[in-house]
């Protein structure tokens, strides 16, 4: 039998461990690992990871900018640093060796989207939502247990028995989830491709049960991990399929082990190690299984996995049945994982302090639920200082990241033989089902006898290899077309397309640049499901995430791209989420309910810049129909709070006789000093239901964190608030408006 990955080697008891020098990341200094709880802590982590981003510098994505291939095989990167050794790595694919200088100097910070502070208000708004849920959701409970006994039995203690479902999971699905189920396993029909059918279902019982209506849908497909379009059922993949189970048929009838190993098994084997980049690779008839049985057989007692806290639960799953010990860093943090690691190499196994037989860290490449790219090149430059095996997951990444599909190391530029173990799946890029484990021949061999889903399980059925196998062809450019290349950068272009515009118009988007996965943050539970709802109704499946796919703060509804998406599909989901928000989101409200009157403009001359913008856009707009009005500034900088009263009656009584002036149906406002007392006012009409006066919030460039304090405070009542002063001319040459213009 083959043996396990040879041993994390470490300083033993005896010798006492050198001092590990320190790298510094970003010119911060490695600082000790804090675990202690602390409340300012837990509310700046809270703010820092729920946030807003809402005026991102478009970035160009890299590999849109295709450098020329060199004639110079083996550029990749070195582990030591970011520059270019010329080495010799024959299991390089023919596509990984075309990989450019340029992409081998590309630094994670390139593809990295800081994440931003989120608004008090959007916070605040969520937790009370979720408060008042739970509040609702108790006192249900308290009275069911006391006046039905009958139907809360199940949650009630009988006969010496505890409930057996009572934590806060039971809670949460019977009293939130429940509400919304509607969203979630919506029956579909067909080929999930560019569009997909939904089967149409009615509730009678408030999403206890659904009945089918007969009716279908068919919806623009943002849901499902289509990354390369290869969800077909006609073209060059289908029909291969088709002539396969003609051979084949449909199954091997045993295990990889006794009888079930087909040719066609070890082709595809072979296939993928040499896609990527390894010296042999293994097959699994299901991706999660790949993750769950493979840790196990690499990992056990006295060894230590480290884990991303965002890994899937394939991952998860895999390191609790290994009976590894584990530890997890913060998601992507190489800070925290450097610290982590220092930690735990000086301390040595619990209780004993012996040294760790093995550590191995565990990242995925690309976080489908963040739309992360994992920051490989730093991770390599930890492995070579602390010497832990490095286990990438790939299901993905694989196919949708790189120049030529494959995966986290081709779109870093970087030699897969830094990675140990590379994982991935079929699911998601290939169209297909299935997972691949690959890595060194001695790995793998080992893997053949003791990766308990490859030679227990039933095997890969032929048409399904077949499809993983023609679809992997196609990305190679085994097919002699450039149909591989234009699906990459289709998909490329797609996501980052779609990602700047939602960004543009002032949403929350996560995810990095390059990254397919594109989530756009809801964060209340009740935009949840109206979100999905509405972007149904308009015809866009998305799917949206709650808890505990996500924090219980952050749910979002997530955007897969697809190289299959036309500019067309992505347009119309864009107009459709930027006007659907009226309603759902504070952040960006839709115009094209109101009726615009005749133009005439008429702007507060608060202060002499905002009066040069707004008379230069006027000239560039408006061609001289430009009326300017005063209002009184409550407060300049500087000036004393004493005569604050005085100056907000001026600039009230001013205001409300402008507005009744003018009557106007949307105000635009650029300056919230001068904004607020006008837009007060024109809340009145709104609140008394006369008439909804539109009021646009413009902050060139301008991110909320940095508004000003009554940036802040106009902030939420703003209908629209738009990022750039250009995009505002977009608006105005739409529609003929009679507005303000503070
Ligand atoms: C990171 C990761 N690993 C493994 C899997 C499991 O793959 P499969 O769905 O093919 O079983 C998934 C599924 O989405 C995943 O996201």
């Amino acid at each position: 039998m083959a043996q396990p990955i040879s041993s994390h080697s470490q300083t033993t008891s005896q010798s006492p461990p050198p001092p590990i020098p320190t790298i510094a990341v970003d010119g911060i200094q490695p600082s000790t690992r804090q675990r202690a709880f602390s409340f300012s802590n837990l509310v700046k982590r809270t703010r820092r990871a729920y946030s807003v981003s809402s005026a991102y510098p478009v970035k160009v994505h890299p590999s849109l900018a295709l450098p020329t291939p060199k004639s110079s095989a083996d550029l990749c990167l070195s582990a030591d640093g970011l520059e270019i050794q010329k080495m010799k790595v024959p299991s390089l694919t023919p596509a990984q060796r075309r990989n450019s200088i340029a992409a081998a100097q590309r630094k994670y910070e390139d593809f990295e989207q800081k994440i931003e502070a989120a608004p008090l208000f959007v916070l605040v708004s969520t937790y009370l939502n979720y408060f008042i849920l739970i509040l609702f959701g108790h006192v249900r409970d308290i009275m069911g247990k006391l006046f039905k006994r009958k139907e809360y039995a199940h949650l009630r203690m009988s006969e010496g028995y505890a409930p057996l479902v009572s934590d806060f999971d039971s809670f949460y699905t019977r009293r939130m989830y429940l509400r919304i189920r509607d969203c979630w396993n919506r029956p579909t029909t067909g080929v999930p491709g560019r569009k997909i059918t939904i089967l149409e279902r009615e509730s009678k019982d408030f999403n206890l049960s659904f009945r089918l209506t007969g009716k279908k849908m068919e919806a623009t497909n943002f849901s499902s991990y289509n990354y390369l379009g290869f969800a077909q059922n006609e073209g060059f993949c289908a029909d291969q399929v088709e002539d396969c189970v003609k051979e084949y048929g449909m199954s091997s009838g045993s295990t990889r082990l006794e009888a079930g190993t087909l040719d066609i098994h070890q082709n595809l084997e072979k296939k993928v190690a040499n896609f990527v980049g390894k010296e042999d690779a293994i097959i699994v008839s299901m991706g999660f299984a790949t993750n769950s049985t493979t840790i196990p057989s690499l990992v056990g007692k006295g060894c230590l996995v480290i884990s991303d806290e965002l890994n899937h639960s394939s991952i998860i799953f895999g390191v609790r049945l290994s009976g590894a010990s584990v530890r997890v860093f913060k998601h992507n943090n190489m800070i925290d994982l450097r610290n982590l690691l220092r930690e735990v190499i000086s301390q040595g196994q619990p209780r004993t302090h012996r040294p760790w037989k093995k550590i191995v860290i565990i990242v995925e490449g690309l976080y489908s639920m963040e739309g992360s790219i994992v920051n490989l090149p730093e991770l390599i430059k930890l492995k070579q200082e602390f010497k832990f095996y490095l286990y990438v997951d790939e299901a993905h990444s694989i196919g949708a990241l790189g120049e030529n599909g494959g995966g986290v190391c081709d779109f870093y530029g970087i030699s897969p033989k830094h990675v140990d173990i590379m994982m991935g799946t079929f699911t998601k890029s290939f169209g297909a089902a299935g997972g691949y484990i690959a890595g060194d021949k001695a790995v793998i061999d080992h893997l053949r006898v003791k990766n308990h889903a490859f030679s227990y399980a039933e095997t890969m059925s032929p048409p399904v290899i077949q499809q993983v196998s023609s679809s992997m062809g196609i990305i190679m450019g085994e097919d002699g077309t450039n149909d591989g290349v234009n699906r990459i950068h289709n998909l490329a272009e797609n996501a980052r397309y779609f990602s700047n515009e939602l960004r543009k118009l002032g949403f929350i988007v996560y995810g990095d640049e390059g990254s397919p996965v594109i989530p756009l943050l809801l964060f209340n539970p009740a935009k949840v499901s109206a979100f999905s709802r509405e972007m149904l109704k308009r015809g866009i499946a998305v799917v949206v995430v709650g808890y505990p796919a996500t924090p219980i703060i952050s749910s979002r509804a997530r955007f897969c791209l697809s190289s299959a998406h036309t500019r067309e599909d992505l347009d119309k989901a864009i107009r459709d989420i930027s006007g659907h928000t009226a309603e759902m989101l504070q952040l960006v409200k839709s115009l094209d309910s109101v009726k615009y009157t005749p133009r005439s403009y008429i702007v507060a001359d608060t202060d002499i810049l905002s009066k040069e913008k707004a008379t230069s856009y006027e000239q560039e707009l408006n061609k001289g129909k430009f009326e300017i009005y005063n209002i009184p500034r409550v407060r300049e900088v500087g000036q004393s709070w004493s005569s604050v009263p005085l100056t907000l009656l001026s600039a009230l009584l001013t205001s409300s006789r402008i507005l009744l002036n003018i009557w106007p149906d949307l105000i635009i406002c650029n300056g919230p000093g001068s904004c607020i007392p006008i837009c007060m006012l024109a809340y009145i009409p709104r609140i008394l239901g006369i008439k909804k006066i539109e009021i646009v919030y413009v902050e060139s460039f301008a991110r909320v964190e940095t508004l000003s304090l009554t940036g802040k405070l106009l902030y939420p009542f703003a209908d629209r608030f738009l990022v750039q002063w250009s995009e505002l001319s977009n608006i105005l040459d739409k529609a003929e408006y009679k507005g303000i213009l503070v």
